[in-house]
């Protein structure tokens, strides 16, 4: 029997549990000659602003042993050129498109929304990890409040489904509940952690944004941890995301209480990264007999509780 792998989060049906993460797929559209796009789940799309924003000045990626540091800075063509030139490119391969959000003011965020309401997008990922600058440029998801203030207006003005992606920060789990309760659909976690490379050559940080967001595997120990955590004390689903390569990592998401993942850092080594740990997820299935996906999910914790 095929196993069944396809999943509903709040009315958005997807046919696998495996999703590109925001800003290492591009608008999905680049990728069209290499990556039969139509077997994706969907698109979420790379972080988007009101404005077009040209990001931060070069080196903006640098290797780790483990990882990479980036510092891209929100680069993206905005709102309104992304609706005309490349929504309507992505709606032909017929899948869903989730549309990533950013923005330097809560009301930017509640702009956004509203616009995208009007627009073909099944879903909106509210990312609360940019800099809030009417707070002195910390991270809107690193304070319970902010963060479900955020939250309370993009669902005020979005009628369908909104994932809030959270930071790695240590209240990771007050700020979960807060976007919950102001009316998230589903968490994405994590975004990347704040990092920094020194060149000792020049004797100054790398990259041209001094701090990065380290990705890929030598974040998955703490993702891994953060989403059982967070998944123990939601009612609304969690979505893994850190360092994710192979079928295998992505099994331990699940395991640990994700119902879905998505896969950033893989997807610049190969973009079909998705498609091959979506076939891995299915070997590993059938090889343990397993039927339905949602039998494996925070299966790991059922000997905690
Ligand atoms: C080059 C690059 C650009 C990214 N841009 C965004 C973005 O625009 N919005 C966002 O929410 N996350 C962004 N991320 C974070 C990823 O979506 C993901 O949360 C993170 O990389 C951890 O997953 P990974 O270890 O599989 O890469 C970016 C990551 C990378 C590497």
């Amino acid at each position: 029997m095929k196993p069944k792998i396809d999943l509903n989060i709040a009315g958005l049906y997807l046919k696998n549990p495996v999703l590109p993460a925001s800003g290492t797929f591009g608008y999905g559209i680049e990728y069209e000659e290499m990556v039969p796009l139509d077997q994706l789940s969907a698109i979420i799309t790379k972080g988007l602003t009101l404005k077009p924003r040209e990001g931060n000045s070069p080196p903006r990626i640098v290797e780790t042993a483990c990882g990479v540091l980036n510092s891209v800075g929100l680069e993206n063509i905005g709102i309104e050129r992304f609706i005309k030139e490349k929504l309507p490119r992505i709606r032909e391969h017929n899948i869903p498109v989730i549309v990533n959000i950013g923005g330097e003011t809560a009301i930017e965020y509640e702009e956004l929304a509203g616009i995208l309401d009007k627009e073909e997008v099944e879903a909106l990922e509210v990312n609360i990890s940019c800099p809030n600058l009417q707070k002195g440029g910390a991270a809107f998801g690193n304070d319970p409040e902010i963060a479900g203030s955020v939250i309370e207006r993009v669902r005020k003005r979005f009628s369908r489904t909104v994932f809030a992606k959270i930071p790695p920060a240590d209240n990771i789990n007050p700020v979960a509940l807060a976007c919950q309760n102001e009316g998230a659909d589903a968490i994405s976690l994590i975004n990347t952690i704040r990092s920094l490379a020194i060149d000792i050559e020049t004797q100054k940080p790398i990259l041209g944004g001094i701090f990065g967001g380290l990705s890929g595997p030598a974040i998955k120990p703490v993702a891994l941890r953060m989403v059982w955590e967070v998944s123990n004390i939601l009612d609304i689903p969690v979505i893994g995301i850190g360092g994710i390569f192979t079928g295998s990592d992505a099994i331990e998401f699940i395991l640990s209480g994700a119902v879905a993942v998505q896969v950033g850092t893989a997807n610049l080594v190969d973009p079909l990264s998705c498609l091959k740990i979506t076939e891995g997820i299915k070997e590993y299935m059938a090889r343990k007999g397993i039927q339905n996906i949602t039998q494996l999910v925070g299966k790991a914790k059922l000997s905690e509780k």
